[in-house]
């Protein structure tokens, strides 16, 4: 079945952000000139999402305006002959009804964000996007996944390899057979140990999900940290529907993680033909002599 819906994580806090998330959500924060919340829902909308679903919270209505008409600018604009930055603002807008907001009323923890959004998306497969994480790629992530469901079915989870002492920062997965850029998935451990993490291939913020997670999300178990974790339901589905981990093609960058986020503008401006150029010759310049 075709994955129709995209749902949007983005109700936690963004406390190792701060100051810059005290006042916007995390998920506003720019990579050159965007917010990643677009990026997620430019990335969902060409892997063929039709419904966009964002789970919010307190502080978050930034995000429900970026989504909308601005009347009064787009009427300066339209005034001062603007047309080429009027059409500009208007062509990444969803459709109207294509957004749907719902509200994590306490941050309990991912698994309990994707669990406010089982009525919206019912009996199906769906997509899960964490803004936080962006890939820079030729084929946009989520499309690679669902590229992927349509052989598979069951779900499948977007993963790379992390450095082995990374690992109890990550959900990891235990591999089993190999085809391709596939691997099995035998079991999953949120932020396991180094000593006894079972590889070291991490899930990224980009999953495809059968339905069959919902009774295990219901359950809400706390997990590592004392949150509901997405992983521990995650791992439940092991062996009761086909569960692959793909790796992607492409960069991943946490912008979640101050340098992250700073490597994300770094190589999102490097990777454009409008600021590519000048931003290679900045770089070199503020880079002391020796290091060039
Ligand atoms: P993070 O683990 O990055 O948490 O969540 P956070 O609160 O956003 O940031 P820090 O750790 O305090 O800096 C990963 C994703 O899950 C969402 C977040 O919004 C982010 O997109 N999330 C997390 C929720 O929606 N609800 C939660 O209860 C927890």
């Amino acid at each position: 079945m075709k994955v129709r819906k995209a749902v949007f994580p983005v109700a936690g806090l963004g406390t190792r952000s701060l100051p810059a998330t005290k006042a916007i959500p995390k998920e506003m924060l720019p990579v050159v000139d965007k917010p990643l919340i677009q990026y997620a829902v430019e990335e969902a909308k060409a892997a063929g999402c039709e419904q966009f679903i964002f789970v919010t919270g307190r502080g978050k209505t930034a995000l429900e305006d970026h989504f909308d008409h601005a009347y009064e600018l787009e009427a300066t604009l339209e005034r001062r002959g603007k047309t080429r930055e009027l059409e500009a603002l208007k062509a990444w807008l969803p459709r109207e009804g294509q957004v749907v907001y719902t509200r994590q009323q306490e941050p309990l923890g991912l698994g309990h964000a994707v669990l406010c959004a089982r009525d919206i998306v019912g009996d199906e497969p769906f997509a899960v996007l964490l803004p936080d994480d962006i890939v820079l790629s030729k084929t946009p992530c989520l499309q690679q996944l669902t590229a992927a469901h349509d052989r598979t079915g069951g779900s499948v989870v977007a993963v790379m390899d992390v450095p082995r002492d990374q690992t109890n920062r990550y959900g990891i997965l235990q591999p089993g057979g190999v085809d391709g850029s596939l691997t099995e998935i035998l079991g999953l451990v949120e932020k396991p140990d180094p000593a006894v993490a079972p590889s070291t291939l991490s899930i990224i913020g980009r999953y495809v999900l059968s339905a069959e997670i919902w009774p295990f999300l219901e359950e809400r178990k706390k997990g590592a940290g004392g949150e509901i974790q997405l992983t521990d339901a995650m791992a439940r589905l092991v062996g009761r529907v086909p569960f692959h981990g793909l790796r992607f093609e492409g960069r991943r960058f946490d912008c979640g993680e101050r340098l992250g986020f700073l490597e994300a503008n770094v190589a999102f401006g490097l990777s454009r033909a409008d600021t590519g150029g000048p931003l290679a010759g900045i770089i070199q310049n503020l880079l002391p002599k020796a290091a060039q």
